[in-house]
């Protein structure tokens, strides 16, 4: 029985990472700042025969979130696995995101993952063990337009999630840190990030649904020796495309990333969205794991499957060589 904290549990991929290991018995301490997110998600960690301990934090403030990892050794013991997947972003062109919203994402998604790996660092390495596990998008390689305070995030933390595992390489520690690129999820963060745009906000298909991501995020958990995960095949495709011909991809994403982010709905750009406040609160309700895209989410991914089992998909490889070899010879003979 693990001690796992998932921070942004109350809803999207961090809810369902936080089922998934509640399901197998684990001991999660869920962060985030939605209250009715954050008991609704332990309600259903706790029906699922795990233990929960929400614990209501901002990820911006550094003294929150140690405080909170210091808690959850109190309850639940020494922490085993830190996932950071909180997050809040701004969808609209660069000049109309002000200055001061900037610095609030850059503060909670890139500055929330700093401080909750040190807040598990600190913990894990006197103990010389734990996973720690980024949760990141293929975003974190490819800037995409409407995005650039996430893009920027995502940019940020894979450069310091690698920088500091060559530091626990060269000191030969036992914690290790893996990232996980995830593609277009269906999660609440369509309905309710920041969104300066006047049409609804939408993923760029193919689109999964959290559960995809969250069964990528727990097995990375437990084999964490591996530097990174690429989650569906459009996050393959991207990642080597741009490592191949990125100016191709800006011209692409210049024609189209801009119209395949918005639906045809309409949308005020003076709701402020999540960005400041969590979204159920007083008014509010808990939004759960999944967004508005049930209808055109895909329940699973063959590709997660074959990047986890490499092992297995060589040797049927070898095995197929050996067969067609044999086959061959007996048709030369
Ligand atoms: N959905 C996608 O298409 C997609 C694609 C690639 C990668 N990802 C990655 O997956 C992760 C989760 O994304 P998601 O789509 O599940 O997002 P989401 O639905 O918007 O959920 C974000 C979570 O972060 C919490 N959060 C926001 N601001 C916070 C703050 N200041 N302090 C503490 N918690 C905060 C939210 O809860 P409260 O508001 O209650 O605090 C919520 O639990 C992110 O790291 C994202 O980059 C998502």
């Amino acid at each position: 029985m693990a001690v796992v904290v998932v921070t942004g549990a109350s809803g999207g991929v961090g809810r369902a990472v936080a089922r998934q290991f509640g399901a197998r018995g684990d001991r999660v301490a869920l962060l985030a700042r939605g209250e009715k997110g954050l008991d609704a998600a332990a309600g259903e960690i706790r029906g699922a025969g795990g233990e929960a301990l929400p614990l209501p934090v901002d990820v911006a403030d550094f003294d929150a979130v140690d405080a909170a990892a210091a808690k959850v050794e109190s309850e639940f013991g020494p922490i085993d696995i830190w996932v950071n997947t909180a997050f809040s972003s701004v969808f609209g062109p660069f000049g109309e995101i002000t200055p001061d919203e900037f610095r609030r994402v850059t503060e909670v998604s890139y500055l929330g993952y700093v401080y909750g790996t040190r807040a598990a660092l600190s913990r894990m390495k006197p103990r010389d063990r734990g996973a720690i596990v980024q949760v990141g998008s293929a975003l974190a390689y490819r800037g995409i337009p409407l995005q650039t305070a996430y893009c920027g995030a995502k940019h940020a933390i894979q450069g310091f999630n690698e920088a500091l595992r060559c530091e626990l390489l060269h000191d030969g520690s036992g914690v290790r840190t893996t990232m996980v690129q995830l593609p277009a999820v269906n999660t609440p963060q369509f309905t309710w990030l920041r969104n300066r745009l006047r049409r609804h906000a939408q993923p760029v298909a193919p689109i999964y649904q959290p559960e995809v991501a969250a069964r990528a995020i727990v097995h990375a958990a437990d084999h964490p020796r591996r530097r990174e995960y690429w989650v569906g095949a459009s996050t393959a495709g991207t990642l080597l495309a741009n490592a191949v011909a990125p100016g191709v991809l800006d011209r692409y994403l210049a024609r189209t990333g801009v119209d395949s982010q918005q639906t045809a709905d309409p949308h005020d750009p003076k709701d402020p969205g999540n960005l400041w406040k969590p979204a159920d609160g007083e008014q509010g309700h808990d939004f759960g794991a999944h967004g508005e895209f049930d209808d055109r989410s895909k329940p699973r991914s063959l590709q997660v499957w074959a990047s986890q089992h490499h092992g297995v998909l060589a040797a049927a490889g070898a095995a197929a060589l050996l067969a067609a070899g044999a086959l061959g010879r007996r048709a030369a003979r």
